[in-house]
C-alpha cells in the first residue's frame, strides 16, 4: 500500500525544510528554518558539459546521482541539523530535464517516506520568481516579476503566493539562451552569459546597432532570436572579430529591451515593486540599468543576491517554506513534469 503523503503538515514558522534542486545540470541542496536560509550547496557540472558545448541530459543525471549523497551530507553538516530534525523534504518537480528532475525528486520522496515527513513538489520557475522576496518581511507582495533565465523570459503580475498572471514572455529564445548562443558564436566557454558580460565590460556598447525587437509591439512579449541572427551576420563580415565590442553592443540591446518593456509593464500594472530573478539577473549591466531606471521612477527594485539568481536550492526551499506554512503537502505519487507551467498562469 503506497502512503500518498509522508506526513501531516503543521503550521510552524520555524519548520526546518530540506530542498533538492536537480532540474538541469546543477546539483543543489539547501536547508531553510522558517524563511531563513541556513545552508546551501551547489555542485556545478559546468566543466563536464562545457566539453560538449551544452548540457547532455544523460551525463547530467548520472552526475546528479554521483554527487547527491556527498552534497546532502555537506549541506546538513553546514546547517548543523540531522535528518531527524527535518520537518519536510522538498524537490523541484519541473520544468526541466526529465532524467535530472527524477533524481532529485526520488531522493526527496525517499527521505520523506523514510522519515515519515511531508513531501513538497516545487515549481522551478516559481522558485526563481519569488527568490527576490526571500529577505522581504511578509514575503511576496503585489508586484511585477521578471524572470530571465536560460530557459525562460517571463513578465508576471504577482498578486501573492500562487496567484500569478502572465503579462509577457519571449516568443522564441530566452534571454539567457541568446547570451549563450552569442557566446558560442564568439568561441567563448559554456555557458556564454557570464563570459559575454565580462568581455562587455571592456567593449563599446555603441559600436554596433543591433536590433531591439518588439519594442513597438504594443504588448509585453519579447523576441531575441533575430538579435542573435544579426550578431551572426555581422560576425561573417568582421576579420578580426572585435569580441569585446560585439559583447557590449549585444548586451546593451538585450538589456535595453528588457528594461524598457519591464518598466512599461510595471507602470501599466500600477504597482510600485519590481522583482527580478533568474541567471541573467546576475548581469552587471542589467542590474545597473534597472537600478537607475527604478530609482528615477521611484519603483522599489528587488534583486535576489547573485547566489540565488542562477539555479540553486535556496529558492526552492523558500517556496517550500511558504507552501508548508499553508499546510498543503504534495502527493508522493505526484510525477515530475518536464513542461510544468506556473500555477494559475496560462501560456507559460
Ligand atoms: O536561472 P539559470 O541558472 O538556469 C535556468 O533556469 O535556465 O540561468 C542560466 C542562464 C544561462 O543562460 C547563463 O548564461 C545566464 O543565465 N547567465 C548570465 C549571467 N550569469 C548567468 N547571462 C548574462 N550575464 C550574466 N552575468
Ligand atoms: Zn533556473
Amino acid at each position: 500500500m503506497i502512503q500518498l503523503s509522508g506526513g501531516n503538515l503543521v503550521q510552524d514558522s520555524s519548520a526546518i525544510i530540506l530542498a533538492v534542486e536537480t532540474s538541469c545540470d546543477e546539483t543543489a541542496l539547501a536547508v531553510i528554518r522558517g524563511t531563513e536560509l541556513i545552508a546551501g550547496e551547489v555542485s556545478s557540472q559546468i566543466k563536464i558539459h562545457g566539453e560538449f558545448g551544452g548540457v547532455v541530459p544523460e551525463v547530467a543525471s548520472r552526475n546528479h546521482l554521483k554527487v547527491l549523497r556527498p552534497v546532502l551530507m555537506a549541506v546538513l553538516a553546514k546547517a548543523g541539523v540531522g535528518c531527524g530534525d527535518l520537518d519536510a523534504i522538498a524537490a523541484t518537480s519541473g520544468p526541466g530535464l526529465a532524467t535530472s528532475l527524477m533524481v532529485g525528486a526520488s531522493l526527496a520522496k525517499g527521505m520523506a517516506v523514510a522519515l515519515g515527513k511531508p513531501f513538497l513538489a516545487i515549481n522551478h520557475i516559481e522558485g526563481h520568481l519569488l527568490s527576490p522576496f526571500i529577505r522581504v518581511q511578509g514575503g511576496p507582495c503585489s508586484s511585477v516579476g521578471l524572470v530571465v533565465s536560460g530557459g525562460h523570459t517571463l513578465l508576471v503580475r504577482i498578486h501573492g503566493l500562487g496567484r500569478y498572471e502572465l503579462l509577457g514572455k519571449s516568443v522564441d529564445d530566452a534571454a539567457g539562451e541568446a547570451f549563450d548562443k552569442v557566446g558560442k558564436l564568439l568561441g567563448l566557454p559554456y555557458p556564454g552569459g557570464p563570459h559575454v558580460n565580462r568581455c562587455a565590460e571592456r567593449g563599446d556598447p555603441c559600436r554596433f546597432d543591433f536590433p531591439r525587437s518588439m519594442m513597438a509591439s504594443g504588448n509585453f512579449h519579447f523576441s531575441f532570436s533575430g538579435l542573435k541572427t544579426a550578431v551572426r551576420y555581422m560576425l561573417e563580415k568582421c576579420d578580426p572579430i572585435p569580441v569585446e565590442d560585439v559583447c557590449a553592443s549585444f548586451q546593451e540591446a538585450v538589456v535595453e529591451v528588457l528594461v524598457k518593456k519591464t518598466i512599461r509593464a510595471v507602470l501599466a500594472a500600477g504597482v510600485d515593486t519590481l522583482a527580478i530573478s533568474g541567471g541573467v539577473s546576475c548581469n552587471s549591466r542589467l542590474r545597473e540599468r534597472f537600478a537607475n531606471e527604478c530609482k528615477a521612477r521611484r519603483i522599489h527594485l528587488l534583486l535576489a543576491p547573485p547566489e540565488l539568481c542562477t539555479d540553486n536550492a535556496g529558492m526552492i526551499a523558500y517556496v517550500a517554506a511558504l507552501r508548508f506554512a499553508q499546510g498543503v503537502p504534495s502527493e508522493l505519487a505526484s510525477e515530475i513534469e518536464p513542461n510544468l507551467r506556473l500555477a494559475g498562469v496560462a501560456g507559460i
